[in-house]
């Protein structure tokens, strides 16, 4: 590690104890303590997390100065913005602050989000610009502690957001993780294949969800076509963070060990997700993509339960189904 990266590194872990203390520590915090708190997030688990708050008197510029870092060093962790004069000032004002670690745990970067959406045009969540040591890209919110259950649980769970992956882990699920806000990436999936063979992808239960899902589904099959996936739907219009505030810690797990389907169940239903399966052209576009997403699964048998499903749904002739199949797969071959 050069030097640059430990003082960047130092800058982050430094900021992230004054955003802590600020939230559990100090009146400035109440507001978004008593936030978390409706949240459901106790006591343990913000400091578990190292959740902070930014007030919104910006403190942090003094705070880092006063320990004699210099301008030059703090204009590159993306924690300030920079007026004209070259006067540094807080990027991050009024938020939650939710530290990013790197795999070895150390803190390279800050997500803050809003403790109230209503009237307001900003994000709800802010990251930190990419700098030198954060490359969103390549970032997994709780990778350093995900890793670790993996290697206990065999797998990885991946969500959509850092308040899902917290929920789990309130739940005792700690190999969650979850991407910053954007797609899953390359740099991700490689990351993600170094330390588990298998995968399950939770994301959230509205089309923004099930659109991700579906993207996630064709970027690991392509890239690492040996990481098994399997798809946890939550039901309709809800996130597992939201699950786990309505339905508590137990039916939370219940339902990740049994709402379970493969990434081929989860394409059948996706792709009439926009269809109208009464009108007879979409029922046919329906079936020829169907049987092209049946015919990408190497297993006849598994194969023939959706090719069964088909056929009693849709009242058909199995052999015709069969015939179009091996069509298919011999073009594959
Ligand atoms: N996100 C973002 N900026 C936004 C909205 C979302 O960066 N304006 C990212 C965040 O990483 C967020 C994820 O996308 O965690 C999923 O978005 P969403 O489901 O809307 O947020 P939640 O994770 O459910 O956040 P919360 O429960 O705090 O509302
Ligand atoms: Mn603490
Ligand atoms: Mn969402
Ligand atoms: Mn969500
Ligand atoms: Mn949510």
């Amino acid at each position: 590690v050069d030097s640059l990266t430990a003082q960047l590194i130092d800058v982050h872990e430094l900021a992230s104890k004054l955003y802590h203390h600020i939230l559990v520590n100090t009146a400035a915090g109440e507001r978004a303590l008593d936030y978390l708190t409706k949240r459901g997030l106790s006591k343990d688990i913000i400091d578990q997390f190292s959740i902070g708050y930014a007030p919104p008197q910006r403190l942090m510029y003094q705070f880092l100065h006063d320990k004699n870092m210099d301008d030059d060093l703090l204009r590159q962790t993306g924690l300030f913005l920079e007026w004209q004069d070259g006067h540094l000032y807080d990027r991050f004002v009024d938020r939650v602050m939710f530290p990013i670690k790197n795999g070895s745990g150390k803190v390279i970067a800050f997500s803050g989000r809003l403790l109230s959406t209503e009237n307001t045009d900003q994000p709800k969540y802010l990251n930190s610009p990419e700098t030198k040591i954060f490359n969103k890209r390549k970032v997994l919110f709780n990778f350093d502690i995900a890793r670790k259950a993996a290697r206990r649980d065999g797998k990885l769970v991946l969500f959509e957001g850092f308040m899902d992956v917290i929920a789990a882990y309130r739940a005792d699920v700690t190999n969650g993780i979850a991407s910053m806000g954007t797609s899953l990436t390359e740099e991700q999936i490689s990351t993600i294949e170094r330390v588990t063979s298998s995968i399950d992808v939770c994301y959230d239960g509205d089309s923004a969800g099930q659109n991700a899902t579906n993207r996630a589904i064709s970027v690991i099959s392509e890239q690492a076509p040996k990481l098994e996936i399997e798809i946890v739907s939550m039901p309709a219009g809800i996130d597992p963070d939201e699950y786990l505030q309505k339905y508590g810690a137990e039916k939370f797990k219940d339902w990740l060990s049994s709402a379970r389907q493969t990434p081929v169940s989860f394409g059948l239903k996706y792709l009439r997700h926009d269809l109208n399966l009464d009108n007879e052209a979409d029922q046919i576009n329906y079936l020829n993509d169907a049987i092209k997403l049946i015919a990408t699964v190497s297993s006849e048998m598994e194969q023939d339960i959706y090719v069964n499903q088909l056929v009693a749904e849709f009242n058909l002739d199995k052999t015709a189904i069969t015939g179009q199949l091996r069509e298919l797969t011999r073009q594959r071959v």
